[in-house]
């Protein structure tokens, strides 16, 4: 009997499950195979003693309708630096237990292994395919800012919970004249922000592609009220977007700078720099944060997360190891992962979604 284990790493994402589960069901039909699930990433087979689960197709019965990894996740550690606490110094060090792990898993008798995980899981794949470790990789996150695919299972969930808070800010802006501003997340892109904006109706988006002018926002606004202040706004903001002049107006920002400004920041941010220009109407802040992340994965991510789990164990099959599976529309592929790692993607200004939002109105602050 053969065996292939996987591991999600990095922030969980919708459709984490529906990926195993594929795996798993694609290895039931080949007879030949056991799945196993390191717990915690890497961290499972790093453990004394290991923590490793059995994957059949009983423990993975209906779990790709669940949010979140049954194998659990970490964005800490890794096996190229595993924290050790120096007693002596104080301090944490971090040691590479790449080949040693290697080593555990020739033990354990494992042939292939599977990584679920965003671009700095893939980077480690990347190097511990070129050590000789027989394996493929997945690519996850919510933020839909990989190249190598077209779409990231987990995106259209999170865009789907993000359009249904655009949908209830709405009624209660209308009902009080206010402007309100919803935080989405995407790291250093506005894929999540963009689509929201152009399904929930939004009369502003800020994407970190763009940086705002603060005096065009204002202006965009001011359409949206009567003399009498009557009106309301919804402004969508990408948790990256940054201001043209790159003045800091809160104290998240100005404590550690734009580039460095996560959940929340740029939120009350932009509520500041827009009394301090001057406008009159109430600004309400949400800051949607993790629970973009949570729940159950809408239907088409299920489908996407099975299509990648099958295709991943069809890449094991056929030996072709070094790959990322990526969504190539219509197709499922494999890219090698060197052509895969590193690779951002942002959102064209010239683009055909962007001519859609701005054919709708939306103002992007520039
Ligand atoms: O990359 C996915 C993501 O959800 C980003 O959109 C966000 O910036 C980040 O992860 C939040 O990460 P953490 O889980 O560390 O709070």
């Amino acid at each position: 009997m053969k065996r292939v284990l996987l591991s999600t790493s990095g922030g969980d994402c919708p459709g984490l499950n529906a990926v195993i589960r594929g795996v798993v069901k694609r290895a039931a039909q080949d007879g030949d195979w056991e799945v196993l699930g390191s717990v915690q990433a890497y961290n499972g087979i790093l453990w004394e003693p290991t923590e490793i689960m059995v994957l059949n197709e009983d423990s993975v019965k209906g779990i790709h309708y669940r949010g979140g990894t049954i194998l659990e996740t970490t964005n800490k550690g890794g096996p190229f630096a595993w924290p050790v606490f120096n007693k002596r110094e104080g301090k944490w060090e971090y040691v590479d237990r790449s080949e040693e792990m290697i080593r555990k898993l020739q033990y354990m008798g494992v042939d292939a292994v599977i990584s679920i995980g965003g671009d700095g899981s893939q980077r480690i794949s990347k190097r511990l395919s070129d050590m000789g470790l027989d394996i493929i990789g997945v690519p996850k996150t919510i933020d839909n800012d990989l190249s190598a695919t077209d779409f990231t299972f987990g995106f259209q969930t999170a865009v789907h919970i993000a359009t249904d808070a655009v949908d209830k800010l709405i009624t209660t802006a209308q009902s009080h004249n206010r402007t309100f501003i919803l935080e989405v997340m995407g790291r250093d892109t506005g894929w999540i922000a963009l689509h929201t904006a152009i399904a929930g109706g939004a009369d502003v988006c800020l994407i970190p592609e763009i940086p705002y002018d603060i005096n065009k926002v204002l202006e965009k606004l001011r359409t949206k009220y009567n003399s009498k202040n009557r009106g309301s706004a919804i402004i969508v903001v990408a948790e990256g977007a940054k201001p043209k002049d790159g003045a800091v107006h809160s104290a998240v920002a100005s404590e550690v700078g734009y580039e460095n400004v996560r959940l929340g920041g740029i939120c009350y941010d932009l509520s500041n720099q827009l009394k301090a220009a001057g406008f009159v109407p109430d600004i309400r802040e949400t800051v949607l944060g993790h629970i973009q992340r949570g729940g159950v994965p809408i239907a088409y991510d299920r489908v996407l997360a099975t299509q990648f789990g099958v295709k991943a164990f069809e890449c094991v099959l056929e030996g072709k190891f070094g790959h990322m599976v990526s969504y190539r529309h219509p197709d499922i592929i494999a890219v090698p992962l060197e052509e895969a790692v590193g690779q951002m993607k942002f959102i064209d200004p010239e683009s055909d979604i962007m001519d859609t939002a701005r054919g709708c109105g939306i103002s992007f602050g520039d």
